[in-house]
Parts: C-alpha cells; sequence; structure tokens
C-alpha cells in the first residue's frame, strides 16, 4: 500500500518541482504549479499519517528505543514551530525543567508527537496568543503540558478530537483531523497516556506523561559503571507489568553483560520464578495488576527460602505508597525507590546490596 500511493505522488511532487523552476510560465502558470504541489503536498502528508496508523494498528510499526533527553526533543521541536506562530505573532513559552530527566522512547516520534500538538496549540490560538510548555513529574513519568490561548473546546468533544478525521464543527483553518488520533497512538504505544482540559474562549491544555528516569545529580554515574561491570556474574529478577519499565530497565543494565536480567509481567508469575531458580536480586514494582506489589514483597518475607533475597521495591511516589513502604522496611532490611528512577542511586543501591556477603 505504501509505495502504491506513495509512489505516484513523489512523481507528482517531483515534476511539478521542475516546472516550478520553469522560467518560461506565465503568472497564471506559476498559480497552478503552486496549487499542485500543496495539494500533492498535503496529500503525501496525509498518506504518511494514515500509514502510521495503519502500521500502529497492525502492530507493524517498530519504535526505536533509546534514552533520550527530553528536554532537548522540546527546545528542538519549540525552534521548528516558531516561524509559524510569528507569523501571527504568538509567543511560544518553553517553562519546561527536565534538565535531569531522560525518557525512554523513539526520538522522531516523540518529536513527531510534539510537532503535532505544538501545531495546533498555534493554530487554533489567537492572533497575539501564547502558548506555554510547563512539566511535571508524576510517579514513575514525567508529565508534559502544552497550554494555548486559543479557542478553546467544548467538553464533550474531548474524546471527539482523538479520532481519525474528526475535526470540530465550525473548525475554519484548514486540517485533516489526523495529527490527535495519531498523537495518541503513539503515545500510547510508547507506554504514555495523553488528555485535554480546555475552557471555551480561553484555551486548552493538551498533556501526556511518559516513563521517565532521572540523572544522578552527583554526575558520578561513570564511575559506578566502572565498579558495578566489576562485579561477577549476577542474577537479577524484575517483577514488573509495564513494558515499558522493563524495557527501560534493560536498557539501565546494557552496560552490564555481568548482570542476567530476568523479568516477570505478573506478580503471580513472579513468584513462580523465584522459587525456581537463585537469584541474586529482586526488583519489583508496588503498581502489579495483579497481586500487587505489596503482597509478592509479603509472601517473600514470610518464605524461609525467599527471606534472604535482597530486594529493591519501586514506588510510584504517592503518599499512601510511602507508608506502606515504611510498614516493609520495618519487617525486614528491603530498600525501595522512588519513580522516575534516579539512574545514579539505583546504581549505588546496586553495588551496595551485589557486594554484600
Ligand atoms: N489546541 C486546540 N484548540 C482548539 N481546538 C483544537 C486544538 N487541537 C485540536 N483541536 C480540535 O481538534 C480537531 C482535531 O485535531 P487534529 O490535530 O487531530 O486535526 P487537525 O488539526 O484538524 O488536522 P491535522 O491532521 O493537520 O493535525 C481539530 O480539527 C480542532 O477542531
Ligand atoms: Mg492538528
Amino acid at each position: 500500500m505504501s509505495h502504491e500511493l506513495r509512489t505516484p505522488l513523489n512523481g507528482i511532487l517531483g515534476f511539478a518541482q521542475l516546472l516550478e523552476m520553469d522560467e518560461s510560465l506565465n503568472s497564471q502558470q506559476q498559480e497552478f504549479v503552486q496549487a499542485i504541489l500543496n495539494g500533492a503536498r498535503h496529500l503525501l502528508n496525509l498518506v504518511n499519517e494514515m500509514l502510521d496508523i495503519a502500521r500502529i494498528e497492525t502492530g507493524e510499526i517498530q519504535l526505536a528505543y533509546d534514552l533520550i533527553k527530553l528536554g532537548s526533543v522540546i527546545d528542538e521541536s519549540v525552534k521548528l514551530i516558531e516561524p509559524l506562530a510569528g507569523k501571527r505573532n504568538i509567543k511560544i513559552v518553553n517553562q519546561t525543567q527536565l534538565d535531569k530527566y531522560y525518557v525512554y522512547t523513539d526520538s522522531t516520534r516523540l518529536r513527531q508527537i510534539l510537532l503535532n500538538l505544538l501545531d495546533n496549540a498555534v493554530k487554533y490560538n489567537r492572533d497575539n496568543g501564547t502558548v506555554t510548555l510547563t512539566s511535571r513529574s508524576e510517579g514513575g513519568n514525567i508529565c508534559i503540558h502544552i497550554k494555548d490561548s486559543g479557542i478553546g473546546i467544548p467538553k464533550n468533544e474531548y474524546e471527539n478530537i482523538f479520532a481519525p478525521f474528526y475535526r470540530i464543527k465550525g473548525t475554519k483553518v484548514d486540517g485533516t483531523g489526523m495529527g490527535l488520533s495519531l498523537v495518541k497512538q503513539l503515545i500510547q504505544l510508547m507506554g504514555g497516556t495523553i488528555g485535554v482540559e480546555s475552557e471555551m474562549g480561553e484555551g486548552s491544555d493538551f498533556w501526556f506523561s511518559l516513563p521517565a528516569v532521572k540523572e544522578d545529580c552527583s554526575g558520578r554515574m561513570n564511575l559506578y559503571q566502572e565498579r558495578l561491570s566489576q562485579i561477577g556474574e549476577k542474577k537479577i529478577l524484575y517483577i514488573e507489568d509495564s513494558v515499558v519499565h522493563l524495557k527501560l530497565m534493560k536498557k539501565i543494565l546494557e552496560p552490564f553483560p555481568n548482570f542476567l536480567l530476568i523479568s516477570a509481567n505478573f506478580g503471580k508469575d513472579g513468584l513462580k520464578i523465584i522459587f525456581r531458580e537463585q537469584w541474586d536480586l529482586i526488583l519489583v514494582d508496588t503498581n502489579l495488576h495483579d497481586i500487587g506489589g505489596y503482597k509478592v514483597l509479603e509472601y517473600l518475607q514470610e518464605d524461609g527460602r525467599t527471606k534472604q533475597i535482597p530486594m529493591i521495591v519501586f514506588n510510584a511516589g504517592t503518599v499512601s505508597a510511602e507508608m506502606e513502604m515504611l510498614k516493609i522496611a520495618k519487617k525486614g532490611s528491603k530498600e525501595y525507590m522512588a519513580k522516575p528512577l534516579e539512574v545514579g542511586l539505583f546504581f549505588r543501591k546496586l553495588e551496595q546490596i551485589l557486594t554484600q556477603k
């Protein structure tokens, strides 16, 4: 499909561009050529977005996951949108504070998400308006808000606008209604969520959150990396039901071939695997959907075979989670860490635990 649609379109674009360069064309012919070019570019965009959505739906799309400095991708995207905003004297104010945050995702796709949201924030804004970007950390995620001072969206349209080809009735500016549906699908694929809050006549606030990690402020990551790679072979079990967080952990431990990381997607699976083998360390998330991380912990504390295995528990940083953690800490010598994970601190704990006799 992709080939069949793109090849003729690229042909049209290519020949129209050749015509555009022909100086013998009169002004009316030039105008027609511009119309062909605009139409073809618009169609190519649409085709690309439709193909992307089709690929996500059939599970064909492959994301190139990597640890990415979220702040840099936001800066780049803002720069790309600024000329468009400038035309209508719309100010883009970037108040995000993301120096130490990394997300584990595909940078090209992340840029696509940001560009779509920023494009909307400008397109549906008023002249001389503003677009404000802010960030906040929330559990294991980092949440980005893109707030405009535009026309607003009625509450009963909050869900509809994420459907393919849907445009709010009476929307005057050009568009195909594909942007937000692609954005939503991509974010879900990345293990994140997206939403909107809006006030008619005042503006809209689109936000999305993605799993994140935090850099150690001491800047001593390299030191830990060296020391960790010198610890002998260790077997680590990670019980976690978020695929993206699992991938993230794999990425974090990638520099250490001496660590064998095995994962379990459910608490129950985790419990089965634990009793099958000897482990040097167990990592467990408190937010498991089947039996819950705390239950897993309780089982392990109560069983003589597993009581001694070191464990790091990850929690989402809520108050109730903190209370639970204190209870657990009293029971045994288990460690716990809040998400977003501070990688440097995590390495330090790994070193402490794995070098204990
Ligand atoms: N920031 C916003 N403020 C007000 N309305 C918005 C905003 N963003 C989106 N909308 C509404 O939601 C609809 C869908 O947005 P979406 O980005 O999917 O498509 P589009 O902007 O119309 O076209 P394109 O595919 O070029 O992005 C828009 O047509 C518009 O009615
Ligand atoms: Mg759009």
